[in-house]
């Protein structure tokens, strides 16, 4: 648990959020928790470390498998920058290729006039360096043939759920304890750099590395992160098209 020294370094009030006095602390951390990119490089507590670990242990995952590993890298900064180069250079492909005026819409939450700012940084990639100066860097394998269940699984998907749920739980952790996380999927996005991280770290072939999950002390709260759409545009009741109704928009009894 945080101490509420700690916790008063919580995360910054999240503005696009609507809070009532009775909200759900397991809510607000779920509303707290934002992708920050920007770290001071400061070495966190080890026992924060391993609270945030110990989140993870605690995924659900398919008759309790957990199909899933972790390498956790603090104190390997060459590795750090490695995975920093192949982040920056992912994301010049990703974003560099084409104008702005051809692609912004791409990023239609951050809002003018900060959007042609940020996508400058996106398509040179600077902004996805900050596993170089991030404490701890995740890097979450799955598997899908990975069980000691007699039977295979068909849902190839499995591996990588529970790896999201245990990120999320990480993610959580950290935002309570103050910290920033980044889920940086870029390193991995392309086989031939998940073959090269593959290598250098001993990561046997039934293992496939999802992403290099970002922990550290961040350079300042991130208050508003994207919007997300309302519960109507993502939710249907009952059958796939009826609209989902919030409480707010009911008749008495409906
Ligand atoms: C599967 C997945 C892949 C992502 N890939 C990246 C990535 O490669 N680099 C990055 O900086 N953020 C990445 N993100 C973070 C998203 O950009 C971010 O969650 C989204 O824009 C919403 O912002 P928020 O996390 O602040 O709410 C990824 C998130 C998920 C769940």
């Amino acid at each position: 648990m945080a101490s509420d020294a700690e916790k008063s370094e919580a995360a910054g009030e999240a503005l696009d959020t609507v809070r009532t006095d009775k909200e759900l602390e397991s809510l607000k951390w779920i509303r707290e928790r934002r992708s920050i990119r920007e770290f001071t490089g400061e070495r966190i507590p080890d026992e924060h470390i391993e609270l945030i670990l110990e989140a993870a242990r605690h995924a659900p995952s398919p008759e309790n498998m957990l199909m899933i590993r972790f390498v956790v890298i603090r104190d390997d900064q060459d590795m750090k920058v490695f995975l920093s180069d192949i982040a920056q250079e992912m994301a010049q492909t990703a974003f560099g290729g084409a104008p702005f005026e051809l692609t912004s819409g791409r990023n239609w939450f951050i809002g003018d006039p900060h959007r042609a700012a940020v996508y400058a940084r996106l398509r040179d990639g600077e902004l996805f360096r900050y596993p170089e100066k991030s404490d701890a860097v995740i890097i979450v394998c799955a598997s899908e043939s990975w069980h000691d269940a007699g039977y295979l699984y068909p849902n190839e998907l499995f591996g990588s759920v529970v790896s999201g749920m245990a990120i999320q739980n990480m993610w959580l952790t950290a935002t309570e304890l103050g910290y920033g996380c980044g889920y940086e999927a870029l390193v991995c996005s392309d086989p031939r750099h998940a073959e090269l991280i593959r290598d250098k770290l001993g990561i046997p072939p039934i293992w496939v590395p999802l992403t290099a999950f970002c922990i550290g002390k961040r350079i300042s709260p991130r208050a508003l992160g994207p919007s997300r759409p309302p519960l109507e545009g993502l939710m249907y009741a009952e059958r796939w098209g009826h609209p989902y109704k919030r409480l707010a928009f009911r008749e008495e009894g409906e």
